[in-house]
């Protein structure tokens, strides 16, 4: 074989799926992997008898990748990745290019994309998303950072990116750490839906006494509204109809209740609070994780702090597919990806990343973990009003609002006299009715703050800064 198209550093699940998709897109590739018997495996096995070949150090898989070498970094991030790149750099000639697939930091990846353009190189940073299954059969890809680089790329990431109507899940984010930041996000949004749809569920258990497969069968129905329809929505089907192949019953029950993270959420969150950009959707998603975590306390807590007593709630019924909890389920969704949308529009600002919102939305239609059918709604949103400020007040988004709050009012309400918490749901709920308020009590606290502090305050009725000495 001639020298190589393509070159993935680390033979992880990601890695070996990533370079299987690239292979059987017509792309020749070398492999290398720190440990050489995994390399072996991986040629032995599911590479064997195709345009992929192996190498034992980097010296050797960098002789075997024709230039500009595009070199795809498949490892864990944060200082492994540092270090592979201190690794590769006096190996690498003018023009080759490094791509990081992993999760990584948005601010380490704007870090690295300025060091490795001062040496000449390209260095992208790219969001993958879709799992291991993804990545194999075509995940949504997010890459941001040196331009050029991205054109040496384009060819290669279209054909192995998720392909919908209007093409491949792949676009040019933006500079910089662009590529990661929208990555990040769309795990913000990721984060809230779960956590939407696993509010749903306790609800129709708790409250209205439903089993595994009866909440299937919600969801199931839900799967097939166009507001809905999703990948996560599709899966929690598959969740909750799933069995303990020991004993029968259903697996989720047998599931410990703490949620585990890996970071994403996380740096969501900061950067939102950062950049001065509610998310309170996805805060709360966040925050559930991390409560649901503290297991221990929470059984010891739960006879010190009883529950209230039961308190029916008005969640529909099967024959109207559940219609409150479904509109509070979509208002959830919409809150989640309004919240991470703004949350784009404002860093694209910030970091002039210059991003095209219509045009993320058309990634994310395919391949992705969030993706959804909605998303077409966001992709018309933004491509009819690219300044949009929020999502909510679309004329379409606006109209299911206006249509759904009182079932979201309805589902919330009841949960909170039958004490089952609701973090996402209320969440988003105090979200929409403060971002329709033409008024808020903030008035009050500006009063608070020059009182103790001498903050000074603005006035409604004239001009200026104004400070009143309170206390005399
Ligand atoms: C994806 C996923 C994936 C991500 C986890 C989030 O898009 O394929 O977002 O990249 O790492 O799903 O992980 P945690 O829930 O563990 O934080």
């Amino acid at each position: 074989m001639d020298k190589a198209h393509f070159g993935l550093i680390g033979l992880g699940v990601m890695g070996e799926n990533l370079v299987l998709n690239a292979e059987r897109n017509g792309f020749s590739c070398v492999v290398y992997n720190r440990t050489t018997a995994k390399t072996e495996e991986f040629l032995a096995g599911r590479g064997a008898g195709k345009r992929i070949i192996g190498s034992t150090s980097l010296e050797d898989f960098i002789a075997k990748l024709e230039r500009p070498r595009r070199i795809l970094m498949m490892v864990k991030a944060g200082q492994p990745i540092d270090d592979l790149i201190a690794s590769l750099s006096p190996l690498l000639e003018e023009g080759d290019l490094l791509i990081d697939g992993g999760n990584s930091l948005y601010t380490d990846t704007e870090r690295r994309v300025a060091e490795l353009e001062s040496k000449s190189f390209g260095y992208i940073g790219m969001g993958v998303s879709g799992g291991a299954k993804g990545a194999l059969e075509g995940p949504s890809m997010m890459p941001g950072g040196t331009r050029s680089a991205y054109e040496a790329i384009e060819p290669l990431v279209r054909k192995m990116a998720a392909q919908v109507d209007d093409g491949p899940c792949v676009t040019y984010i933006g500079p910089g750490g662009a590529g990661h930041f929208v990555k990040t996000v769309h795990n913000g949004i990721e984060y809230g839906i779960e956590q939407v749809l696993a509010e749903a569920y306790d609800l129709l258990k708790r409250s209205a006494g439903f089993d595994g497969d009866a909440i299937a069968d919600v969801f199931g129905q839900w799967n097939a509204t166009e507001e809905l329809a999703s990948f996560l929505v599709e899966i929690t089907e598959v969740c909750l109809r799933t069995k303990d192949p020991e004993g029968g019953a259903d697996l989720v029950e047998l599931i410990v209740d703490a949620a585990g993270q890996k970071g994403t959420g996380l740096w969501t969150v900061v950067s939102a609070l950062e950049m001065g950009v509610p998310v309170p959707t996805v805060y709360a998603a966040l925050n559930a994780r991390v409560l649901s975590s503290q297991r221990v306390e929470r059984i010891a807590a739960a006879p010190v702090l009883p529950a209230p007593p039961a308190h029916p709630i008005e969640l529909g019924s099967p024959a109207d597919a559940m219609a409150p909890l479904q509109d509070a389920a979509v208002l959830a969704a919409i809150a989640s990806y309004a919240q991470g949308m703004a949350l784009l529009k404002e860093a694209s600002v910030l970091h002039d990343y210059r991003l095209d919102l219509a045009a993320i939305g058309q990634i994310w239609k395919g391949g992705c973990i969030i993706r959804a059918r909605l998303l077409q709604r966001i992709q018309n949103a933004y491509t009819t009003n690219p300044d949009l400020p929020n999502l909510l007040v679309d004329p379409w988004f606006a109209e299911q609002v206006n249509r759904r709050l009182p079932g979201l009012r309805q589902v919330v309400a009841g949960a909170a006299l039958a004490g089952i918490p609701v973090p996402c749901l209320s969440s988003t709920l105090d979200y929409i009715d403060s971002y329709r308020s033409p008024r808020l009590p903030q008035n009050l606290v500006q009063a608070m703050r020059d009182c103790f502090g001498a903050h000074t305050y603005e006035r409604v009725d004239r001009p200026g800064s104004f400070h009143t000495e309170w206390l005399d």
